[in-house]
C-alpha cells in the first residue's frame, strides 16, 4: 500500500470517528447521510437522520411518499434542492434498477443530487469499491499535503487534485474484505482529517499523521494552501 494511504487508514482507526450512523453497510442509509452532510454539519444531521429514517425506513418507502411528506421532514436543514433530488434519486433507483442501490460510481453519479465525489463516497461506504473523493475539505488536504498552488475551483487545478486523489487510493487486495476496508478507513480518513485536523485556520499539524511529508508544512504554507479564490 502506498505511504500515504497507510498513514492514513492506520491513523482513521487509531483517532477517526467509528460510531457515526451511517457507517453501515447499507446504500441507502450511506446515501442518505451523504446528502444531508453535504452541506450541514455532523451535530446537526444526526436528529434529522434519525427521523427520517424512522419515517421512511426503505428506500421504497421514500420513493412511495408525497414530496411534500419529504421537504416537511428536511424542513430546517436548508438547501432544498437536496430534498427534492433525495426523493426523485429514491424514485429514479426503483424505477432504473429494481430499488437496489448500484455500487458503480459512473453509474452512482448519473442519479439526481449525486456528483462524482459523492457518488465515490456512496459506492466505498456501501460496497466497498475503490473510488476516490475530492470535496471541499478533501482538495485542502491534497493541495496542502502535495503543496499544488492555484484556486481549486479551476477545471486545471481540479483535475491534477483528481488525479493525485486516485493515486493515492490504497492497492487493490485479492481479499475483498482487507479491500474494502481500506478504502472505507482511507476515505473516512480523509474526511475525518479535514474535519478535525487539516482545518482552514490553525491545523493542528503536530498530530497529523501525514505532516512528515507535507509540502505546505515543509514550507510553513499552511496558511496559503490551498490558494485563495482570485478577486
Ligand atoms: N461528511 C461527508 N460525509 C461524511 C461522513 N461519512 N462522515 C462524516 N462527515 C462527512
Amino acid at each position: 500500500m502506498n505511504d500515504f494511504s497507510s498513514r492514513l487508514t492506520q491513523w482513521q482507526r487509531e483517532h477517526g470517528r467509528h460510531h457515526l450512523p451511517w457507517q453501515v453497510d447499507d446504500a441507502y442509509r450511506v446515501w442518505l447521510s451523504e446528502i444531508m452532510l453535504q452541506q450541514t454539519q455532523v451535530t446537526t444531521v444526526l436528529d434529522y437522520y434519525a427521523r427520517f429514517l424512522e419515517r421512511f425506513p426503505t428506500l421504497t418507502d421514500l420513493a412511495a411518499a408525497p414530496l411534500d411528506d419529504v421537504l416537511a421532514l428536511w424542513s430546517g436543514l436548508g438547501y432544498y434542492t437536496r430534498a427534492r433530488n433525495l426523493h426523485a434519486c429514491a424514485q429514479a433507483v426503483v424505477r432504473d434498477f429494481g430499488g437496489h442501490f448500484p455500487s458503480d460510481p459512473a453509474l452512482i453519479a448519473t442519479l439526481p443530487g449525486i456528483g462524482r465525489s459523492t457518488a465515490a463516497a456512496i459506492a466505498a461506504f456501501a460496497y466497498g469499491t475503490r473510488a476516490a473523493i475530492l470535496d471541499g475539505n478533501v482538495k485542502r488536504v491534497l493541495s496542502r499535503w502535495a503543496g499544488i498552488e492555484g484556486f481549486t475551483g479551476v477545471k486545471a487545478i481540479e483535475n491534477q487534485l483528481w488525479e493525485l486523489a486516485e493515486s493515492l487510493l490504497p492497492e487493490p487486495s485479492s481479499d475483498q474484505n482487507i479491500a474494502a476496508a481500506a478504502i472505507k478507513a482511507h476515505t473516512q480518513g480523509l474526511m475525518d482529517l479535514g474535519a478535525t485536523i487539516c482545518t482552514p485556520k490553525n491545523p493542528t499539524c503536530l498530530t497529523c499523521p501525514l505532516s512528515a511529508d507535507c509540502q505546505a508544512r515543509l514550507s510553513g504554507r499552511q496558511a496559503e494552501l490551498p490558494t485563495k479564490k482570485p478577486k
